[in-house]
Order: structure tokens, then C-alpha cells, then sequence
């Protein structure tokens, strides 16, 4: 692996299939699994196998279908999850099992009414007895974001010994600041013995909005793995988006970070996802939502018919959108009008223009948007005045 290449770790069927309303059946899930391979992401986390003998059939046949990437199942520290992983991994070409417990002090009094000194003996026994059925294996520090960062270096330094090849930072909770999960990231690289033998993770949850930050914050300081989901889906306000990252890591080249992720299949999996889960995604959900593209106010029209690049900083074939829209409502101006009356065969003269734009604006004015069977009847009233030249 390059040192500049980014790993993208997929967690939509994990992390964004426990969500309320997300429920996959196994060939809902199958068919997912496909596209991500197709994609081009490089781990799956297609579940976690003890949870539900329906999860464990699902990790099972993913399994034996990707072709590609490394199928990952999650596990408690617990030595039954463990076991139960293996099995549903056992036809997987690159298996990987991933394993943790709570890191933060939170979690440790709170859910495990324990001190730090054992959870840091569970987490060494949970990635040894892993490592005695896969060679691969991620050890996630749960609320890692809460966690202490010299108490997590020393986790981190003893799952290391213990054979861990990725470290999951996970701030679970979505608290941190980017700063803060950036410092959090060069710390561990600072301050952990055999920490260049691992690859650092960042798992980004969005209560406050910043996964996406917060994990190109990591990979700024050296993490390289995102994990993620596509739409962003998952627990509370969800995971990092998928798309966000990868297209983030495209527009910034100067970061000289990538990933092998084909970007041109984000919306189509996007549209994948949100129709498999029934899970709408709002409009203006960056890079796949409605408007993502889209254009109303005169102004930026304008800008967009004359040269894309005044307001668009990216192309939206490059994530499979075939052309940005310009949408029209009753701050669109002239050469919206005329741009979209032209898409649909009317050529105007600057007076035929006039004469329909005057039209327009009282239509617009009271409707959300004029579509196509609006323009339309605008020419007919154009045309009763001068005769319009049809294309
Ligand atoms: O958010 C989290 O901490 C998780 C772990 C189980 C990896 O999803
Ligand atoms: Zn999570």
C-alpha cells in the first residue's frame, strides 16, 4: 500500500444497517456488497454476526461473493462474538475481524463497572484470540474521542503487541472538534511504541455535524483508513459520508492523499442505498442530494451558463451526476429563462425574451418552480405576440 492512498472502510451494512427503518434482508444486503466492491472501497463491514442469525447468514454470503475487498465482521471483546465472527468469515478471500471495548472512562465505570487496568487485559485477550482464526484484525477503542489520550496510547500500544493491524480511533459519540481529533490522531503516532506497524482508522459520528471534518482531520495527521457510510447513514446524526471524503480527497490534491474509489458510481450507490433502506436523502445533502447541482438564484445562473466553474467546484460527472440543473423560480433571471426555453427547442430574440420573462416572473411568482410544461406555455403566449424560431 501507498502511503498516500487512503483506505475506505465501508460500514453502510454495520454501522448504518443497525439504524431504525435501515433493516436489509440478506439479498438486499448482497446485492449492496456488490456495488461497494464495484466501487472500489476497500474493506466492507457487512456486520456483526453474533447479533442475529440472519446477520451471520448475511456475513456469511457476502463473504463468498466480494471479490475484492476485505469482508470485516465486528465483534464485542467477547470471546463467543469472536468465534461466531470467524465462522461467518470462513469463505471470505480477505477476512477481517473487528474487535474492541470502550475506551473513555465513561464507558469503562458506566457500561463495564471496571477499571482501566482490565479493560486493557480484555482488549489484549479479544485481539489475541481473533488473531488465533484471522491475521487480520482491527481493534477499535470505543468513545475514543472521550478517551484519555495517554490512557489510549497505552491500549493502543498493548493491542499492538498483541498482533492488531489497524487501530480504530472512534469518536463515537461525535464530540470532538477537528483540532482536536487531528491532535488526538498525532499524538498516538507520537507517543505509541510499533505504532508504523498499524493503520490508524478514523470512525467519525456526526451529533455536532463534523465527521466529515474530523476524519480528514486524521488522515491530515496520519491516519489512513476513513470508515464510513455511503449517504452517511447510521447511528443518531449518522457516520461520515462516504461520498464526502472521497470527494474531499479529490478536490484537494495538494493533500496528496487518495483513495481507489471510483468516483463516478457515488450517485448511482447513493441512489442504491436510499431506495434499498427507504431512507430519503435531503436535497441539499452535499455531493448526492437533489440540489447538489442545482441552481435558482439569477445571480449564480448567470455565473454557471457562462462558465461552470463560477459556482460548481467540482464537475457533477465526476460523481455520476450527468449535468448540474438550473432550476427556475422567481429569482431566476433572463439567461436562465433563456437557457432552459433553448434545452427545449425555442430559440428567443432579446424582445421575444423580454415579452416571455415578463410572463415568466408572474407565473414564478406564485409557484415553487416553472418545469418544462411551463416554459412551454410561456412560448405560446410569446408566440400569439411574434413568432418564436423553434430548434
Ligand atoms: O462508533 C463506534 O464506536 C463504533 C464501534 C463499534 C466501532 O461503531
Ligand atoms: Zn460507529
Amino acid at each position: 500500500m501507498q502511503d498516500n492512498q487512503v483506505q475506505i472502510f465501508d460500514t453502510t451494512l454495520r454501522d448504518g444497517e443497525q439504524v431504525p427503518g435501515c433493516k436489509l434482508d440478506t439479498s438486499q444486503k448482497l446485492v449492496i456488497a456488490e456495488r461497494l466492491d464495484l466501487l472500489g472501497v476497500n474493506v466492507i463491514e457487512a456486520g456483526f454476526p453474533v447479533s442475529s442469525p440472519g446477520d451471520f447468514t448475511s456475513v456469511s454470503e457476502i463473504s463468498k461473493i466480494v471479490k475484492n475487498a476485505t469482508v470485516c465482521g465486528l465483534t464485542r471483546a467477547v470471546e463467543n462474538d469472536i468465534k461466531v465472527a470467524a465462522a461467518a468469515l470462513k469463505y471470505a478471500k480477505f477476512p477481517r475481524i473487528h474487535t474492541g471495548i470502550g475506551t473513555s472512562d465513561s464507558h469503562i465505570k458506566f457500561k463495564f463497572n471496571s477499571t482501566r487496568e482490565q479493560v486493557i487485559e480484555r482488549a489484549i485477550k479479544a485481539v489475541s484470540y481473533s488473531k488465533s482464526f484471522v491475521e487480520d484484525v482491527e481493534f477499535y477503542a470505543e468513545d475514543a474521542g472521550r478517551t484519555d489520550n495517554a490512557f489510549l496510547a497505552k491500549v493502543c500500544e498493548a493491542v499492538i503487541k498483541a498482533g492488531a493491524t489497524v487501530l480504530n480511533i472512534p469518536d463515537t459519540t461525535g464530540y470532538c472538534l477537528p483540532e482536536e481529533y487531528g491532535a488526538k490522531i498525532k499524538y498516538l503516532r507520537e507517543n505509541v511504541k510499533g505504532i508504523e506497524k498499524v493503520i490508524l482508522s478514523c470512525h467519525c459520528h456526526n451529533d455536532l455535524g463534523m465527521a466529515t471534518a474530523n476524519s480528514i482531520a486524521g488522515v491530515i495527521n496520519g491516519a489512513r483508513q476513513i470508515e464510513c457510510t455511503i449517504n452517511g447513514i447510521g447511528e443518531r446524526a449518522g457516520n461520515t459520508a462516504l461520498e464526502e471524503v472521497v470527494m474531499v480527497l479529490k478536490q484537494h490534491p495538494y493533500l496528496n492523499l487518495s483513495t481507489s474509489v471510483n468516483t463516478k458510481l457515488l450517485y448511482d450507490t447513493s441512489i442504491l442505498v436510499r431506495e434499498s433502506m427507504g431512507m430519503p436523502v435531503q436535497p441539499n445533502k452535499a455531493i448526492v442530494g437533489a440540489n447538489a447541482f442545482a441552481h435558482s438564484s439569477g445571480i449564480h445562473q448567470d455565473g454557471v451558463i457562462k462558465n461552470r466553474e463560477t459556482y460548481e467546484i467540482m464537475d457533477p460527472e465526476d460523481v455520476g451526476v450527468t449535468e448540474s440543473a438550473i432550476v427556475l423560480t422567481a429569482r431566476s433571471g433572463r439567461a436562465a429563462l433563456a437557457y432552459r426555453a433553448k434545452k427545449i427547442g425555442y430559440e428567443l430574440t432579446k424582445v421575444q425574451l423580454d415579452i416571455a420573462y415578463n410572463a415568466f416572473l408572474i407565473i414564478a411568482d406564485k409557484q415553487k418552480e416553472v418545469r418544462d410544461e411551463g416554459i412551454h406555455g410561456i412560448m405560446k403566449e410569446v408566440d400569439k405576440v411574434s413568432k418564436i424560431a423553434v430548434t
